[in-house]
Protein backbone atom coordinates (compact mmCIF):
# COMPACT_ATOMS: atom_id res chain seq x y z
CA UNK A 1 0.00 0.00 0.00
CA UNK A 2 2.52 2.68 0.82
CA UNK A 3 4.46 2.25 -2.48
CA UNK A 4 1.49 2.66 -4.35
CA UNK A 5 0.30 5.71 -2.28
CA UNK A 6 3.73 6.94 -2.17
CA UNK A 7 4.91 6.20 -5.89
CA UNK A 8 1.91 6.33 -8.21
CA UNK A 9 1.19 10.04 -8.56
CA UNK A 10 4.37 11.50 -7.57
CA UNK A 11 5.27 10.16 -10.47
CA UNK A 12 3.23 10.20 -12.98
CA UNK A 13 3.04 14.41 -11.54
CA UNK A 14 6.37 14.49 -12.50
CA UNK A 15 5.66 13.68 -15.82
CA UNK A 16 3.28 15.47 -16.38
CA UNK A 17 5.45 19.06 -15.48
CA UNK A 18 8.14 17.30 -17.24
CA UNK A 19 6.05 17.62 -20.31
CA UNK A 20 4.62 20.50 -19.74
CA UNK A 21 7.72 22.82 -19.29
CA UNK A 22 9.14 20.68 -22.43
CA UNK A 23 6.38 22.41 -24.69
CA UNK A 24 6.48 25.58 -23.17
CA UNK A 25 10.50 26.12 -23.86
CA UNK A 26 10.76 24.61 -27.79
CA UNK A 27 14.82 24.83 -27.52
CA UNK A 28 14.43 22.10 -25.03
CA UNK A 29 12.30 19.73 -26.85
CA UNK A 30 14.53 20.30 -30.01
CA UNK A 31 17.86 19.62 -28.00
CA UNK A 32 16.11 16.50 -26.11
CA UNK A 33 15.06 14.90 -29.68
CA UNK A 34 18.54 15.57 -30.95
CA UNK A 35 19.80 13.67 -27.96
CA UNK A 36 17.03 11.19 -28.29
CA UNK A 37 17.92 10.41 -32.36
CA UNK A 38 21.67 10.19 -31.40
CA UNK A 39 21.46 8.02 -28.55
CA UNK A 40 18.77 6.17 -29.55
CA UNK A 41 17.60 6.33 -33.10
CA UNK A 42 14.27 6.20 -35.34
CA UNK A 43 14.08 1.97 -34.93
CA UNK A 44 13.85 0.95 -31.31
CA UNK A 45 12.23 2.19 -27.97
CA UNK A 46 14.46 4.02 -25.17
CA UNK A 47 15.53 1.38 -23.21
CA UNK A 48 17.15 1.57 -19.63
CA UNK A 49 20.95 1.02 -21.07
CA UNK A 50 20.40 4.16 -22.75
CA UNK A 51 19.63 6.09 -19.51
CA UNK A 52 23.28 6.95 -18.44
CA UNK A 53 23.94 7.99 -22.00
CA UNK A 54 20.85 10.54 -22.12
CA UNK A 55 22.33 13.48 -19.86
CA UNK A 56 20.08 16.06 -21.06
CA UNK A 57 17.32 13.99 -20.75
CA UNK A 58 18.52 13.39 -17.22
CA UNK A 59 18.63 17.17 -16.59
CA UNK A 60 15.18 17.91 -17.46
CA UNK A 61 13.93 15.83 -15.06
CA UNK A 62 16.03 17.04 -12.19
CA UNK A 63 15.14 20.73 -13.04
CA UNK A 64 11.80 19.72 -13.14
CA UNK A 65 11.98 18.21 -9.93
CA UNK A 66 13.63 21.64 -8.73
CA UNK A 67 11.16 24.10 -10.23
CA UNK A 68 8.00 21.37 -9.46
CA UNK A 69 8.63 19.26 -6.92
CA UNK A 70 5.35 16.31 -6.36
CA UNK A 71 6.39 16.34 -2.36
CA UNK A 72 7.34 20.30 -1.65
CA UNK A 73 6.96 20.01 1.92
CA UNK A 74 8.81 16.46 1.86
CA UNK A 75 6.95 14.51 4.69
CA UNK A 76 5.11 17.14 6.28
CA UNK A 77 6.42 17.23 9.58
CA UNK A 78 9.18 16.37 11.62
CA UNK A 79 8.95 16.39 15.81
CA UNK A 80 12.41 18.24 16.91
CA UNK A 81 13.96 16.18 19.43
CA UNK A 82 16.22 19.00 21.08
CA UNK A 83 16.32 22.72 21.79
CA UNK A 84 17.94 23.96 18.59
CA UNK A 85 19.36 27.47 18.19
CA UNK A 86 19.34 28.34 14.14
CA UNK A 87 21.73 30.34 12.65
CA UNK A 88 19.53 33.30 12.82
CA UNK A 89 19.06 33.72 16.41
CA UNK A 90 15.70 31.56 16.17
CA UNK A 91 15.38 28.87 18.88
CA UNK A 92 13.31 25.54 18.19
CA UNK A 93 11.67 24.65 21.36
CA UNK A 94 12.39 20.19 22.00
CA UNK A 95 8.83 18.94 21.10
CA UNK A 96 8.12 21.66 18.19
CA UNK A 97 6.95 19.88 14.62
CA UNK A 98 8.91 21.25 12.18
CA UNK A 99 8.04 21.67 8.00
CA UNK A 100 10.55 21.37 5.48
CA UNK A 101 10.18 23.55 2.88
CA UNK A 102 11.88 22.35 -0.46
CA UNK A 103 9.58 24.14 -2.73
CA UNK A 104 11.27 27.79 -1.21
CA UNK A 105 14.74 26.04 -0.83
CA UNK A 106 14.58 24.95 -4.61
CA UNK A 107 13.51 28.40 -6.05
CA UNK A 108 15.76 30.79 -2.99
CA UNK A 109 17.55 33.55 -5.41
CA UNK A 110 20.52 33.76 -3.07
CA UNK A 111 21.60 29.83 -4.20
CA UNK A 112 20.14 30.44 -7.95
CA UNK A 113 20.84 32.11 -10.61
CA UNK A 114 17.49 33.46 -12.23
CA UNK A 115 15.39 30.24 -10.12
CA UNK A 116 11.97 31.15 -11.90
CA UNK A 117 13.64 29.82 -15.29
CA UNK A 118 13.13 26.70 -16.54
CA UNK A 119 17.01 25.88 -17.42
CA UNK A 120 17.98 21.55 -17.22
CA UNK A 121 21.63 23.47 -18.33
CA UNK A 122 22.02 23.96 -14.56
CA UNK A 123 22.15 20.10 -14.19
CA UNK A 124 24.49 19.58 -16.80
CA UNK A 125 27.06 21.70 -15.41
CA UNK A 126 30.10 19.71 -13.04
CA UNK A 127 31.04 20.59 -9.74
CA UNK A 128 34.54 18.50 -9.03
CA UNK A 129 33.91 16.65 -11.45
CA UNK A 130 30.05 15.39 -10.64
CA UNK A 131 26.86 16.84 -11.62
CA UNK A 132 24.23 18.04 -9.00
CA UNK A 133 22.56 15.34 -7.13
CA UNK A 134 18.70 15.33 -6.84
CA UNK A 135 19.10 12.23 -4.52
CA UNK A 136 19.93 13.42 -0.81
CA UNK A 137 23.14 14.45 -0.91
CA UNK A 138 23.28 18.12 -1.62
CA UNK A 139 20.44 19.90 0.42
CA UNK A 140 20.00 22.59 -1.88
CA UNK A 141 18.09 20.62 -4.41
CA UNK A 142 16.82 17.65 -2.21
CA UNK A 143 12.97 16.66 -3.49
CA UNK A 144 13.32 13.37 -2.38
CA UNK A 145 13.91 14.35 0.70
CA UNK A 146 17.68 13.28 2.56
CA UNK A 147 18.66 11.79 5.79
CA UNK A 148 17.15 8.14 6.98
CA UNK A 149 13.63 8.97 6.01
CA UNK A 150 14.31 9.93 2.20
CA UNK A 151 12.39 8.84 -0.62
CA UNK A 152 12.93 4.47 -1.20
CA UNK A 153 11.57 4.97 -4.53
CA UNK A 154 13.90 7.73 -5.67
CA UNK A 155 15.94 5.56 -8.35
CA UNK A 156 12.53 4.27 -9.46
CA UNK A 157 10.94 7.22 -9.58
CA UNK A 158 14.29 8.80 -11.77
CA UNK A 159 14.21 6.01 -14.07
CA UNK A 160 10.56 5.17 -15.11
CA UNK A 161 10.24 8.95 -15.38
CA UNK A 162 12.70 9.44 -17.83
CA UNK A 163 11.83 6.37 -19.39
CA UNK A 164 8.53 7.88 -20.43
CA UNK A 165 9.48 11.13 -21.09
CA UNK A 166 12.29 10.38 -23.40
CA UNK A 167 9.84 7.78 -25.33
CA UNK A 168 7.39 10.35 -25.76
CA UNK A 169 9.53 12.78 -27.20
CA UNK A 170 11.56 10.40 -28.94
CA UNK A 171 8.42 9.07 -30.99
CA UNK A 172 6.43 12.66 -30.97
CA UNK A 173 6.63 16.07 -31.53
CA UNK A 174 4.17 17.72 -28.80
CA UNK A 175 2.39 21.36 -29.14
CA UNK A 176 0.17 23.02 -26.87
CA UNK A 177 -3.40 22.44 -27.37
CA UNK A 178 -4.61 25.54 -28.94
CA UNK A 179 -8.33 25.32 -26.85
CA UNK A 180 -6.01 24.35 -23.51
CA UNK A 181 -3.23 26.79 -23.44
CA UNK A 182 -0.73 25.61 -20.67
CA UNK A 183 -0.90 27.32 -17.24
CA UNK A 184 1.50 26.32 -14.82
CA UNK A 185 -0.34 26.90 -11.63
CA UNK A 186 0.13 24.38 -8.66
CA UNK A 187 -2.84 23.14 -6.52
CA UNK A 188 -1.59 21.26 -3.57
CA UNK A 189 -3.46 17.98 -3.40
CA UNK A 190 -1.61 14.55 -1.47
CA UNK A 191 1.12 16.36 -4.03
CA UNK A 192 1.38 19.45 -5.75
CA UNK A 193 -0.76 18.98 -9.40
CA UNK A 194 -0.75 21.15 -12.10
CA UNK A 195 -3.83 23.25 -11.12
CA UNK A 196 -5.06 23.25 -14.59
CA UNK A 197 -4.15 19.06 -15.98
CA UNK A 198 -2.16 19.26 -19.22
CA UNK A 199 -3.31 19.25 -22.26
CA UNK A 200 -1.18 18.59 -25.65
CA UNK A 201 -1.28 17.37 -28.86
CA UNK A 202 1.13 14.93 -30.12
CA UNK A 203 2.50 14.54 -33.77
CA UNK A 204 4.22 11.56 -34.89
CA UNK A 205 7.91 12.14 -35.25
CA UNK A 206 9.23 7.91 -35.93
C1 LIG B 1 8.84 11.69 -8.56
C2 LIG B 1 8.54 10.74 -7.74
C3 LIG B 1 8.69 10.81 -6.23
C4 LIG B 1 8.93 11.89 -5.42
C5 LIG B 1 9.13 13.35 -5.81
C6 LIG B 1 8.98 11.40 -4.06
C7 LIG B 1 9.23 12.19 -2.95
C8 LIG B 1 9.25 11.71 -1.67
C9 LIG B 1 9.50 12.53 -0.52
C10 LIG B 1 9.78 14.03 -0.56
C11 LIG B 1 9.44 11.74 0.58
C12 LIG B 1 9.66 12.18 2.03
C13 LIG B 1 11.14 12.21 2.33
C14 LIG B 1 11.49 12.99 3.58
O1 LIG B 1 10.59 13.40 4.29
O2 LIG B 1 12.69 13.18 3.84
C15 LIG B 1 9.13 10.40 0.12
C16 LIG B 1 8.96 9.31 0.93
C17 LIG B 1 8.61 8.05 0.49
N1 LIG B 1 8.53 7.63 -0.82
FE1 LIG B 1 8.77 8.79 -2.46
N2 LIG B 1 8.77 10.04 -4.08
C18 LIG B 1 8.60 9.64 -5.38
C19 LIG B 1 8.40 8.36 -5.83
C20 LIG B 1 8.30 7.25 -5.04
C21 LIG B 1 8.18 5.89 -5.53
C22 LIG B 1 8.18 5.50 -7.01
C23 LIG B 1 8.06 5.09 -4.44
C24 LIG B 1 7.91 3.60 -4.35
C25 LIG B 1 8.07 2.77 -5.35
C26 LIG B 1 8.13 5.94 -3.26
C27 LIG B 1 8.03 5.51 -1.96
C28 LIG B 1 8.19 6.30 -0.84
C29 LIG B 1 8.04 5.82 0.53
C30 LIG B 1 7.67 4.41 0.96
C31 LIG B 1 8.30 6.93 1.37
C32 LIG B 1 8.28 6.98 2.90
C33 LIG B 1 9.67 6.74 3.46
C34 LIG B 1 9.73 6.91 4.96
O3 LIG B 1 8.89 7.59 5.54
O4 LIG B 1 10.68 6.38 5.57
N3 LIG B 1 8.29 7.24 -3.67
N4 LIG B 1 9.05 10.41 -1.26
Amino acid sequence: MELFFRGTDTSALLAEWATAEIILNPHVQSTLQSELDLVVGPTRGVHHDDLPHLKYLQSIIKETLRVHPPGPLLSWARLCTQDTELRSGLLVPKGSMAMVNMWAIMRDPHMWDLPERFEPKRFLTEISGRVMDVKGSDTRVAPFGAGRRVCPGREVAMESVSLWVGEMFRRFEWGECVDHPIELGEVMRLSSEMRTPLRAVPMVRV
